[in-house]
C-alpha cells in the first residue's frame, strides 16, 4: 500500500511573488505535498534551480521543471515504496546524473523527493516529523530570529544580510518565540516613530543604517528595553554576513558600500572579530566568500570559543563539504537548507555528517518560501539544535514558527534530548 501510484505537479508563486513548483505524491491510502522553496543569496555549489526564461513572469516560470515532474521524474518513481525515501532519492538523482541536479533541476527533484516523504508519513498514519526521526523525535529548536534585513534581502538596508535575536537564555522553545517577539516589537517601536519601516524579504526591518555598527547598537539597545540583558547567555545576536554577494571577483574585495569602501579578506575578518568583541554576538554565518577555505580558517584561530561559525553558501548542505570544513576546523556549525543539497536523503546525510563531526546543525529556511513548514518536523526528527526562519512577520515564515508550536503543543511529551537552550553553543 506504501507504492507511489501518481506525481503531480504545478506551478505556484512563493513569498516574493515569484513561481516555484507544487509536487503531489499519492499512493493507494495517502497523499502527501511539497513546496519548493528559493534562495536570493544563493551559494556557488548548490543544486541549481531550473527557471524557463524567456518573458513570462520575467524568466522565473517553472513550467519545464513542472513538466519534468509529471513527465520524467513521475513515471521513473511511480512503482517505488514511498517509505524508502533512499532509493527514491537515488532513483531521482542518477536519472539527472549531476551533482547539482543541473539537467532535471533542483526544484523538480526536490519537489518530488519533499512530496514523497509526506506521502509515505500520511499513509503510514504518522506526522511527518514521527516518520522523517530514526530513532525517537529530538527536541524543539532554538529560534534564531531575524530583526534587521540587508543584503540581497533588503533594497537599500547595509550589506549584510541578517541581524537576528537568538534568547539563549529562555526556558523553552515558547518562551524563546516570546522573547524574540518582545526584542523584535522594541525595534519596531522605535523606527516606527520616524518612518514606516520596510519589511524584507524575511520579514526583518530594511534600515538606511550609517553602518553595520548602527544595526548592532540598535538591536542592542532594543534588548535591553524590553527588558532583557543583551549578553552572551541571555538574549544574544547573531549575524548572517552573506560575504558571497559582495564579494567582487575581479579585485578579490569585498565592496562595503556603507564604509564607502572595499575591505580585503583581511580587513573583513578584523571587523568581523571586532563586532564580536564589541556586541553579544554567539554566531557568525557566512563571514567570508563561499571559496575562501584558508579565509575562513584564519577567522574561526581568532574567534572566541563562545561564538559559533557557521557555514551557509560555504557548505551548501553537503556532508562531503562539512567533512572537508571540520578537517579543516573552519566552522562549528552546518546551515541546513533542503534545496540546496536537492534531495532529502542528501540534507538527512548533512545533518548525520555533522552529529558525527560535533557540529552544530541549524535547521534553515530560504528567503523565498512558502507556507510549507516540513523544515520545522525536519528540525525536530532530527534533533536540530537551531532554527532559523527569518521573523516573526510574514505568514510563509509564521506557518513554520506555528508548526513548532503545534509540535509543542501535541508532541511535546514524546520528544526526547537535551533542550536545545541549554545546550546552544556548546
Ligand atoms: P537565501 O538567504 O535563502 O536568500 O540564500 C538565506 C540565508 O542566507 O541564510
Ligand atoms: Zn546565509
Amino acid at each position: 500500500v506504501t507504492a507511489i501510484r501518481s506525481v503531480d505537479a504545478w506551478e505556484v508563486l512563493d513569498s516574493r511573488g515569484h513561481p516555484t513548483v507544487r509536487v503531489a505524491v499519492e499512493t493507494a491510502t495517502g497523499r502527501g505535498e511539497f513546496t519548493v522553496p528559493a534562495g536570493a543569496s544563493t551559494g556557488t555549489h548548490e543544486a541549481v534551480e531550473r527557471r524557463d526564461g524567456g518573458e513570462r513572469y520575467a524568466g522565473l516560470g517553472v513550467r519545464d521543471a513542472v513538466r519534468a515532474v509529471r513527465e520524467e521524474l513521475g513515471p521513473l518513481v511511480e512503482g517505488c515504496d514511498a517509505t524508502d525515501q533512499a532509493t527514491v532519492d537515488g532513483r531521482l538523482e542518477a536519472f539527472d546524473g549531476t551533482p547539482t541536479l543541473s539537467n532535471v533541476g533542483g526544484n523538480a527533484v526536490l519537489g518530488v523527493s519533499g512530496a514523497t516523504a509526506h506521502a509515505a508519513a500520511d499513509t503510514l498514519g504518522v506526522p511527518l516529523f514521527e516518520y522523517l526521526a530514526p530513532d525517537a523525535p529530538g527536541s524543539l529548536p532554538l529560534p534564531t530570529v531575524n530583526v534587521l534585513s540587508g543584503g540581497l534581502h533588503a533594497e537599500g538596508g547595509i550589506e549584510i544580510q541578517d541581524v537576528l535575536v537568538v534568547p539563549v537564555g529562555a526556558e523553552g522553545f515558547a518562551d524563546a518565540l516570546e522573547t524574540a517577539w518582545d526584542v523584535r516589537r522594541a525595534v519596531r517601536d522605535r523606527v516606527a516613530a520616524e518612518r514606516l519601516p520596510l519589511v524584507a524579504d524575511e520579514g526583518g526591518f530594511a534600515l538606511p543604517f550609517d553602518g553595520v555598527e548602527a544595526a548592532f547598537d540598535l538591536l542592542v539597545e532594543c534588548i535591553g528595553e524590553a527588558g532583557y540583558e543583551p549578553a552572551r547567555d541571555g538574549v544574544a545576536v547573531a549575524v548572517d554576513v552573506a560575504a558571497t554577494h559582495f564579494h567582487d571577483e575581479a579585485t578579490d574585495a569585498y565592496a562595503f558600500e556603507t564604509l564607502g569602501r572595499r575591505l580585503s579578506a583581511d580587513e573583513l575578518i578584523d571587523r568581523v572579530v571586532a563586532w564580536t568583541e564589541a556586541y553579544p554576538i554567539v554566531s557568525v554565518e557566512d563571514p567570508l566568500a563561499d571559496h575562501d577555505w584558508a579565509g575562513w580558517r584564519r577567522l574561526a584561530d581568532r574567534l572566541d570559543d563562545g561564538v559559533q561559525l557557521l557555514g551557509d553558501d560555504l557548505l551548501v548542505t553537503d556532508a562531503d563539504r562539512v567533512a572537508r570544513a571540520t578537517d579543516a576546523d573552519a566552522v562549528d556549525a552546518v546551515l541546513v537548507k533542503p534545496n540546496q543539497a536537492g534531495t532529502l536523503t542528501r540534507t538527512t546525510e548533512t545533518l548525520e555528517a555533522a552529529a558525527a563531526r560535533g557540529l552544530e546543525a541549524v535547521v534553515s529556511a530560504r528567503s523565498g518560501e512558502t507556507c510549507d513548514a516540513t523544515i520545522a518536523d525536519l528540525a525536530v526528527a532530527r534533533g536540530a539544535t537551531q532554527i532559523k526562519i527569518g521573523s516573526l512577520a510574514r505568514s510563509e515564515r509564521l506557518a513554520k514558527y506555528n508548526r513548532l508550536l503545534e509540535l509543542r503543543h501535541r508532541y511535546g511529551a514524546t520528544m526526547v534530548g537535551p533542550s536545545s537552550i541549554g545546550s546552544f553553543g556548546g
